[in-house]
């Protein structure tokens, strides 16, 4: 029996869910809008809203569980990878809430976590399982053999896939954060109107940086025959940018499911929210005979739904750390 409660706070939300038994019965979300003015998460300001938010959050959290403090069994957090100012204050708070209550402390891995994220609800994976990470500062294929030993098989050389759409998003003039935004366009859109050079890395790993400038090259070499082209064809520009990042994501997820005989297939991590990513997966499993798993959307980006559900396999292995922890912006897998 155990009530785990998990704050997740490595970028831009501060998240705090609880996890009742295996059960998350609790998990809320404070966006924050402040970095739209910006064009993209400032370090400093993101903290500082962490602070005016961690209290009202884990009071949401209790009183949407029906929780008592008292009755908490351990604190999970996310002690890394992420924005070192962002994990401090969930960190910090995490180890001063554990020690006035007399709790344990259980760190996470918030990429291990991503994918823990498949065992929040039916269907579960069977290990092993490829589950491909995408999000905003990762993008691996990794090879899930248990609850806790993972394997990254492939990952991008430089720029994550969440990059690539955020980056597009800002050169079309998107308001952040733009992936979602790309996405809104795309579904509008003809995906076949532009065709973008897809890069040629070797074994199961991804490079984007070369693909995000080739998009660059692309817009401003049409601007300066029409002034007005992103206007006009923001809907097609979407749908063939995403077409392409969905293209390079599943052919080498594809190319290591078949090297690597298993067809257990999950995405995981805030582009497993893109709708062509989703819906391309859908059509390559039907032809390839898989399993496949999507995460629901509010366990897509960053939650601590996410972190509760890996605090609570730690927690059976009575996995703790002590309060001499400190948070790392990059972790070993
Ligand atoms: O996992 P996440 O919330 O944070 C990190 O751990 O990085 O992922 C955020 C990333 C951002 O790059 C965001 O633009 C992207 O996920 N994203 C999307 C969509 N929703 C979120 N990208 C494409 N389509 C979406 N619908
Ligand atoms: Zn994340």
């Amino acid at each position: 029996m155990s009530i785990i409660l998990a704050i997740e706070s490595s970028c831009d939300e501060t998240s705090v869910a609880i996890c009742n038994n295996g059960k998350i019965t609790a998990n809320v979300i404070a966006n924050q809008t402040i970095h739209q003015n910006y064009g993209g998460v400032i370090p400093e300001l993101a903290s500082r809203v962490h602070q005016q938010n961690i209290v009202p959050v884990i009071q949401q959290a209790l009183s949407d569980a029906k929780v008592n403090k008292k009755d908490l069994n351990a604190v999970a957090f996310t002690r890394g990878p992420g924005l070192l100012g962002s994990l401090l204050v969930g960190v910090s708070f995490a180890k001063s809430f554990a020690l006035g209550l007399d709790l344990p402390l259980i760190a996470v891995n918030h990429m291990h976590a991503h994918i823990l994220a498949h065992f929040i609800d039916d269907p579960k994976p069977s290990f092993p399982f490829l589950c491909l990470t995408v999000s905003g500062g990762h993008t691996q294929i990794v090879l899930v053999k248990s609850y806790f030993e993972m394997e990254i098989i492939g990952e991008t050389l430089d720029d994550a896939a969440g990059e690539a759409f955020d980056k597009t998003a800002k050169i079309l003039k998107l308001p952040y954060p733009g992936g979602p935004l790309v996405d809104k366009h795309a579904q509008l859109g003809n995906p076949l109107a532009y065709k973008f050079a897809v890069p040629q890395i070797k074994d199961f790993n991804y490079s984007f940086s070369g693909f995000k400038t080739s998009i660059l090259y692309f817009i401003r070499a049409q601007e300066k025959e029409n002034a007005n082209f992103i206007k006009e064809n923001l809907n097609d520009i979407c749908a063939s940018v995403q077409y392409s990042i969905v293209n390079i994501l599943l052919t080498k997820l594809k190319k290591a499911a078949s090297e690597m005989g298993i067809s257990e297939i999950a995405i995981a991590g805030g582009v497993s929210a893109n709708s062509g990513l989703r819906t391309s997966l859908q059509s390559m499993a039907t032809q390839e005979g898989w399993n496949i798993y999507i995460p629901a959307f509010e366990y897509c980006t960053d939650n601590a739904a996410m972190i509760a559900m890996a605090g609570h396999f730690k927690y059976m292995n009575q996995d703790f750390v002590g309060q001499d922890v400190a948070p790392l912006s990059r972790m070993e897998f």
